[in-house]
């Protein structure tokens, strides 16, 4: 297992335009993509930061998880995605090092990926996402 990039850092806020308008005034990073993920009650944009980006997220629903985080805790660092070359493989071995998982099997992300999210009581409580680029034939439910 190998992880090849910070894919990205995920931010809950809750005013979305009002971030990718701070991100590209204050710090000069451009938005280059948006996206609804229904099926996760969120909007997110994708600010280009060189190879990563920052995926700032809003929900669409209050009892989306992201919704629960924001009335919980407010805005802030939601989680930290890795990029892996094949997300079932190093999902499998977190799951062979003991490691408690939030996905027992890789799922659509945004922009096509395929993601897999673990557990944050395993991981010094920060959410960890791992990320492929593309779908995958391993994905299954
Ligand atoms: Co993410």
């Amino acid at each position: 297992m190998e992880l090849t990039e910070i894919d990205h850092v995920a931010i809950a806020v809750r005013d979305l335009d009002e971030a990718v308008r701070w991100y590209a005034e204050v710090l000069g990073a451009p938005t280059v993509h948006r996206e609804v993920v229904a099926s996760d009650g969120v909007e997110e944009a994708l600010v280009r930061v060189a190879d990563s980006y920052v995926q700032l997220l809003t929900p669409t629903r209050e009892d989306s998880p992201v919704g629960r985080f924001l009335a919980a805790r407010g805005e802030g660092l939601h989680h930290v995605a890795y990029r892996v070359e094949d997300c079932a493989a190093a999902l499998e071995h977190v799951k062979a090092a003991g490691q408690r998982v939030i996905d027992e099997h890789p799922r659509p992300g945004s922009r096509g990926t395929t993601v897999a999210f673990i557990h944050p009581k395993a991981t010094f409580s920060t959410l960890i996402e791992l990320v492929q680029e593309g779908p995958t034939s391993a994905v299954t439910e």
